[in-house]
C-alpha cells in the first residue's frame, strides 16, 4: 500500500471476527470494526478529515485558525491535519479530564482554551454555558476561523455514510449485520452507519450505548446528556442502553488481553454492551434450537473507537490494581451504587434550616465559572476532581464537622457524601437536587 498523504490512510479499517471462545455466544458471529487503526488513532479521523478537507485551501489563503469544541479524538485529528496544512489549531473545551490527551494536543502544536464550566459536552439550551457562548461567537465570525462544528456539521455523519457503513457491508460480502452496536458521542458515527445499513436492510437492529448516569467514560455522553445536542436523533436507535465505566473497563480488558485489540474504554464499552445485548438474542435462539427449530445464525458489528494508551491515568484512577498499585479507600470511583443510595441527603427546605441551625461547611463541587455565577452564601468551591484528589490523601475535615455537599443536580455530591461517611465522617449530607433544585426553589444565591 503506497500513499502520498497520511490522510489517504484514513478509513478502510479491518472488520475483525471476535473469537467465540471470548464472547461465548453460540448463535451469533460478532465483528469489531477496528477504528482504532485509523492513522491518528480513532474513528474521529474520518469526521475530522471530511469536515475540514473542503475548507483547508480557503483557510490557508485567509490564514484562518482551525477551531473545534473537543477535548479528545476530534481535536487530536484536527491538530494533526491543521499542522500538515500550516494552520494553527485551537481546541476549546471545558475541563480536560484525560491528561494524556491534553499533553498529546500540546505536543501536536495545538492551543488549548480550557473553560471552567459544568458539562464536558456543549449544551445549547444553557445560554450561560461559556462553551455555548464561544460556539455562537466562532460560528458568527466569518473567515477568521475554520470551525469544523462537529456537534452540528452534517459532514460528521457524511464521513460514515461514505466510509464506515459501506465498508461494513462490503466486508460482510454484501450482507447487512442483524445488529449494529455503537457508543454515542456526537452521534455522527452511529447515525451514518445506521443509515447505510437500514438502506440495505430496514430489519437491522441498532443499539446505541451511553455511559451510565453520572458515570464518566471519556468520549461519549451519559444518559442525561445524550438528548441535549447535535446530530443525535432518537429515531436512529432501536434501543439505547447504558454501560458503566466498570463494564467498559472489563470490555477493554477482554479486547486488549484476549483479542489483541488495544481498544480504549469506549471500545470496551461497545464490546460489553454488544455481548450483554446479544446474550439475550442468543438465549432466544438456543430455546428455538432446543424446541427442534433450526435458527438462522445472526451477525453483529460493534465499533472500537480508539486506543487504550491515552487512558492509563483513567485506568489507574479507577482500577489501580491493574497497574499493580494498591486500591485507595479515598477514591470516589470506588463508591458503589448501594453506598451512594444509602448516603444522607437533605432537600432544599431542610438544608436551609440545617444551615441556619448547625452551620455546616457547605462545599460546592461545581466548576469555578458556575460557582462564581451563582452559589450558596458562605459555601466554599472545591471542584470535584480536586476534592477527589484531596480525599485520596485522607479526610480533610474534622470527622464531627457537619458538611453539606452541593453539585449541579445532587448526584456527584451523593457519591462524595457516601465516601466521606465510609471514611469515618459522622455527618456528611448531599443537597438533594443540587444547586439546580436550590435555584428552582427560589432559595437565595450570591455571585462572586
Ligand atoms: C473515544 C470515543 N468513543 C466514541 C466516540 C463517539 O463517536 P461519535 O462522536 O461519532 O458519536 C467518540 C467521539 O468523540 C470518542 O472520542
Amino acid at each position: 500500500m503506497r500513499y502520498d498523504s497520511i490522510t489517504d490512510a484514513i478509513g478502510n479499517t479491518p472488520l475483525l471476527r471476535i473469537d467465540p471462545a471470548v464472547h461465548g455466544l453460540a448463535h451469533v458471529d460478532l465483528y469489531a470494526k477496528l477504528e482504532l487503526l485509523n492513522p491518528f488513532g480513532s474513528v474521529k479521523d474520518r469526521a475530522a478529515w471530511t469536515m475540514a478537507a473542503p475548507r483547508l485551501a480557503e483557510a490557508r489563503a485567509t490564514g484562518a485558525t482551525v477551531v473545534e469544541l473537543s477535548s479528545g479524538n476530534t481535536a487530536k485529528a484536527l491538530a494533526v491535519i491543521a499542522g500538515m496544512y500550516g494552520l494553527p489549531f485551537t481546541s476549546i473545551t471545558n475541563r480536560m479530564k484525560v491528561p494524556e490527551v491534553k499533553d498529546l494536543l500540546l505536543l501536536l502544536g495545538a492551543t488549548i482554551e480550557e473553560l471552567p464550566g459544568q458539562a464536558e459536552c456543549l449544551d445549547p439550551t444553557n445560554t450561560e454555558d461559556p462553551l455555548t457562548r464561544i460556539h455562537r461567537t466562532i460560528s458568527e465570525s466569518g473567515s477568521a476561523y475554520l470551525h469544523t462544528d462537529q456537534y452540528y456539521n452534517p459532514r460528521n455523519t457524511q464521513a460514515h455514510l461514505d466510509g464506515t457503513g459501506p465498508e461494513i457491508v462490503k466486508d460482510l460480502d454484501g450482507r447487512v449485520p442483524d445488529y449494529f452496536v455503537a457508543c454515542v458521542g456526537t452521534a455522527g458515527s452511529s447515525t451514518g452507519v445506521a443509515r447505510v445499513l437500514r438502506e440495505h436492510d430496514p430489519a437491522v437492529t441498532v443499539v446505541g450505548l451511553v455511559a451510565a448516569k453520572s458515570d464518566f467514560i471519556p468520549g461519549i455522553r451519559n444518559i442525561d446528556e445524550v438528548h441535549e445536542v447535535g446530530l443525535f436523533d432518537p429515531d436512529t436507535y432501536d434501543t439505547i442502553e447504558s454501560v458503566s465505566a466498570d463494564e467498559a473497563i472489563d470490555g477493554l480488558l477482554a479486547l486488549n488481553r484476549r483479542c489483541g485489540v488495544l481498544a480504549g474504554p469506549t471500545g470496551g464499552g461497545a464490546y460489553t454492551g454488544a455481548v450483554r445485548y446479544l446474550r439475550r438474542v442468543d438465549a432466544e435462539l438456543a430455546a428455538e434450537a432446543a424446541a427442534g427449530g433450526e435458527p438462522r445464525r445472526r451477525s453483529a458489528v460493534f465499533i472500537v473507537c480508539d486506543r487504550v494508551e491515552s487512558y492509563l491515568s483513567y485506568l489507574r484512577r479507577r482500577r489501580p490494581e491493574l497497574l499493580h498499585q494498591p486500591a485507595r479507600a479515598g477514591a470516589v470511583s470506588t463508591v458503589t451504587a448501594a453506598e451512594a443510595d444509602a448516603a444522607r441527603t437533605v432537600d432544599v427546605p431542610a438544608a436551609r434550616e440545617w444551615i441556619t441551625e448547625a452551620q455546616p461547611l457547605v462545599v460546592d463541587l461545581r466548576g469555578t465559572f458556575a460557582y462564581s455565577t451563582a452559589h450558596i452564601e458562605g459555601s466554599v468551591n472545591i471542584v470535584d476532581e480536586l476534592f477527589d484528589e484531596l480525599l485520596r490523601g485522607g479526610l480533610p475535615f474534622d470527622t464531627g464537622r457537619p458538611v453539606l455537599l452541593a453539585c449541579p443536580v445532587g448526584e456527584k455530591s451523593r457519591r462524595y457524601a457516601a465516601l466521606l461517611t465510609r471514611m469515618g465522617h459522622t455527618d456528611a449530607r448531599s443537597l438533594d437536587g443540587g444547586v439546580v433544585a436550590w435555584r428552582d426553589a427560589g432559595a437565595p444565591l450570591v455571585r462572586t
